[in-house]
């Protein structure tokens, strides 16, 4: 106690001389010094709590995907692998279920981002699509040899060719050209409906992907294939199944479990791929460039040859890259969204009942099949057609992007190299854009006839569906 005491008044007594010694160079009074030493204090104060909480939260940065919640289940080095099951679009389901319509998992070294939100979406992919719009890197184009070669799907916005072709393979599959093209995509389907009327048991989805993929080389090649039998076609597909393999887990792992770049020598997975690439991929391709090119028809391989290498010959690889994206992207998507349609109506027959009138309706008007820009005189046709791609979008979570630098978004930061995947397959089941959502129910697009391009443009929240149109 006596002790405490003494300590107290030796700080008081040091305190006071101090307050005098003050008063003495300042010529205060009491009463200012005491108002003086108060404001001091609280000064001081407010300074230690600023520069101890700076310190403690260095520049305030948020913490990565704060507040975004993970499903249970990752493990050490693998993340969430041996979570996701075979089902990937069935888990991200019952995900966004338990977590909500924004989640985060891990799959090795790499984060994935899973958004449901449209709005969510729109604000990450389109308003901040500067830092959203890359691609991941990807271990499969490596193998065209050179690692600047991405073609379009796989390239970066800002790489040297990026906007340029993206341009270039807009133009020539634009509303324009379309209209122009009407006579070849007519005589496709007349094809398709002569097969499919002869009564026969037919498979429809490699038909339907021929009529898709005669379209796409018409476009780009000036070719076509004949049947499901010719050589063109069997080839084609042989690369588009392969290729489409070559994206399985397997194949890719070592992009988010580095250390697996080591075994691949040893399993041949590198060496399978690259000689597909040089075995398979290029001969076909190179052949139908080179034949394009000499053609005396206008042909989207020209355009391109124009825009990427001033129409000269011989430096083929970006080009290469580029027209197989679009062959790729084109005939799977276009063909399985068609089949999966077929598939949804079979067991409809109120549904096809409907179509037919409409169509027929439209035939005994005018003595045709209507055309791609006379929607509105067959909306029933388009509501399915729209009903369809709402309730089994064909690529279910899109194609992931991956930002390129670290991006604060809703006061949470989204570190660089995140993937980030929009789930169409969950943002077209929410109970706020679409009623009654597990219904399939064509009527609910009944007077929305605009193309999906152009309704894809829209306004996010006059939006009717998230298949496509996310920043790239
Ligand atoms: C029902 C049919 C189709 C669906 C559902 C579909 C869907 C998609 C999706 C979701 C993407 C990724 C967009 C993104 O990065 O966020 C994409 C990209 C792309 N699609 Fe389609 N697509 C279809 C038809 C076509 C057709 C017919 C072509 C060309 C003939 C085509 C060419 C492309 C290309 C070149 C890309 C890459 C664009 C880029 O990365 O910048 N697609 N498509």
């Amino acid at each position: 106690m006596s002790q405490r005491l003494s300590i107290e008044s030796l700080y008081n007594k040091s305190a006071e001389r101090w307050l005098a010694w003050i008063r003495d160079i300042t010529g205060l009074g009491q009463d200012t010094m005491t108002a003086a030493v108060a404001a001091a204090t609280i000064a001081a104060i407010l300074l230690t709590t600023t520069i101890t909480w700076k310190h403690l939260s260095p520049s305030r940065k948020p913490v990565p995907f704060q507040g975004i919640p993970t499903p249970k289940g990752a493990r050490p080095l693998v993340g969430h692998l041996f979570s996701i099951g075979r089902n990937r679009a069935e888990t991200f389901h019952r995900w966004h279920q338990e977590l909500g319509p924004t989640f985060y998992f891990r799959l090795g070294t790499k984060n994935i981002l899973v958004l449901a939100d449209p709005n969510a979406t729109h604000d990450l992919l389109s308003v901040n699509g500067r830092v959203t719009s890359d691609r991941p890197e990807s271990t499969i184009r490596y193998d065209f040899g050179e690692k600047e070669i991405k073609g379009i799907a796989f390239g970066q916005p800002s790489s040297k060719h990026y906007v340029a072709l993206r341009k270039s393979v807009l133009y020539a599959l634009g509303p324009k050209k379309l209209e122009e093209a009407s006579p070849i995509l007519c005589a496709e389907a007349d094809e398709f409906v002569d097969i499919i009327a002869t009564g026969k048991n037919i498979e429809p989805l490699p038909n339907l992907m021929r009529v898709s993929l005669n379209f796409i080389f018409l476009t780009v090649f000036n070719q076509r294939a004949t049947s499901t039998h010719d050589s063109l076609y069997k080839n084609a597909m042989h690369i588009i199944n392969t290729a489409m393999n070559l994206t399985h887990f397997k194949y890719i792992a070592s992009q988010f479990i580095p250390v697996l770049k080591v075994l691949n020598p040893f399993i041949g997975i590198k060496k399978k791929s690259l000689d597909f690439h040089i075995n398979t991929i290029m001969p076909f391709y190179l052949e139908l460039i080179e034949k394009a090119l000499d053609s005396d028809q206008d042909n989207m391989t020209k355009d391109l040859n124009e825009e990427m290498n001033q129409g000269k010959r011989g430096y083929y690889n970006n080009l290469l890259a580029t027209i197989h994206d679009v062959i790729l992207a084109g005939t799977d998507t276009t063909a399985v969204t068609i089949s999966w349609g077929f598939l949804r109506i079979s067991s409809m027959p109120e549904i096809q009942k409907k179509i037919q009138e409409e169509i027929d309706a439209f035939v005994n008007k005018y003595g045709r099949v209507p055309f791609f820009w006379e929607r509105d005189e067959v909306p029933y046709m388009i509501a399915v057609q729209r009903e369809c791609m709402r309730t089994r979008p064909s690529t279910e979570v899109g194609v992931a992007h991956a930002v390129s630098q670290d991006l604060e978004w809703q006061g949470t930061l989204i570190p660089k190299s995140t993937w980030i995947m929009a789930n169409m397959t969950d943002a077209h089941l929410n109970p706020d854009k679409y009623q009654n959502p597990e219904k399939f129910d064509p009527d609910r697009f009944l007077g929305k006839e605009e193309t999906m391009a152009s309704s894809m443009n829209q306004k996010i929240k006059d939006r009717d569906h998230f298949n496509f149109g996310w920043g790239r």
